[in-house]
């Protein structure tokens, strides 16, 4: 993909206009530790965008939000099997890389890594990383071999990278405290920041598995956005037993007959933990199947004191 004979540091290290359309499309490790390497010897910062392509405006939202923050932006596009249980959808996943690479362009992306598979795993992985705790419960208790799918590849990735900011979306809010928590856990000089979910216009929050949803279940997809809302507004109105509020977002998506509701939950925001007495900054969380795809969202709720 590179251009034969460039250097793929060199606009990013020459001081290049940082939103000029050229990028560097990077596929081995040695090779982008080596430029970015190069990049931060100059004096400029990193910011890290992990995706697993099929980029939607949710990750172009983190794309910006490291283009606002560091100086150079590098994005990684890998399918990562290691998250994905045998019966899951690991070789349907949607993939386009010629768009991908076309949208982290126009939004001002210098350099992406899309290795092949090879390249993450050159043999069978015997090293895993697993976070207890943050893990074990919802995404976890539905897939328990995908926590530490993501927080080897996430851990390889930023071992890979080096030192940066890395930007993952609040809509995976489970898996954003198992980065965080890895993270630090581990010592890795990587600041991970947070960023808010992006939603299309009737409140569906964006996720690339969206396109598996039919014209039907698309229509009712917002139904999990709807019974967040009502959770918080319940919340606003007085409510403080984190189970009330948990059975009425149940209620609300139950009561849509193509959905399946996995679960409807109200925990704490840092410990991820189920509260009972609402106190603080809580998040309420909802999953819940649609047709094939399981869909996922959250919010966050400052409960009024008092
Ligand atoms: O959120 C995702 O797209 C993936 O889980 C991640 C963080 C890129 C790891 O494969």
């Amino acid at each position: 993909m590179v251009p034969a004979g460039s250097d793929p540091s060199a606009a990013v290290c020459q001081g290049a206009d940082v939103t000029a359309p050229d990028l560097d499309v990077v596929t081995r490790i040695d090779e982008l530790r080596a430029l970015l390497d190069r990049v931060r010897a100059s004096g400029r910062r990193v910011g890290f965008v992990p995706t697993m392509g099929y980029l939607h405006e949710g990750h172009l939202s983190l794309m910006r939000a490291a283009r606002a923050a560091d100086e150079v932006v590098a994005v990684s596009i890998f399918v990562n099997p290691l998250q994905f249980a045998p019966q899951e959808d690991l070789a349907s996943y949607p993939r386009d890389l010629e768009r991908d690479l076309a949208l982290c362009t126009s939004v001002g992306v210098e350099v992406v890594f899309a290795p092949p598979v090879e390249e993450m795993y050159p043999q069978p992985i015997a090293t895993t990383v697993s976070v207890a705790g943050v893990s074990e419960r919802m995404e976890g208790a539905a897939r328990p071999t995908h926590f530490a799918g993501v927080a080897t590849v996430v851990a390889k990735l930023f071992g890979i990278v080096g030192p940066c900011r890395a930007y993952f979306g609040e809509k995976d809010y489970q898996q954003l405290a198992v980065v965080r928590r890895m993270a630090a856990d581990l010592s890795l000089p990587v600041e991970v920041v947070g960023c808010p979910i992006v939603r299309e216009p009737d409140g569906l929050a964006m996720s690339s598995r969206n396109v598996y949803l039919d014209p039907e279940e698309r229509a009712v997809a917002p139904v999990l956005h709807r019974a967040l809302l009502e959770g918080a507004s319940v919340v606003q109105a007085g409510e403080r037993d984190g189970e009330v509020v948990a059975a009425r977002m149940a209620e609300v998506i139950t009561a849509e007959p193509l959905c399946r509701l996995d679960y409807a939950e109200v925990v704490d925001a840092a410990t991820l933990q189920p509260c009972r007495r609402l106190v603080g900054e809580v998040r309420l969380l909802v999953a819940a199947r649609l047709g094939t795809p399981r869909l996922l969202d959250n919010l966050g709720v400052r409960v009024p004191e008092g």
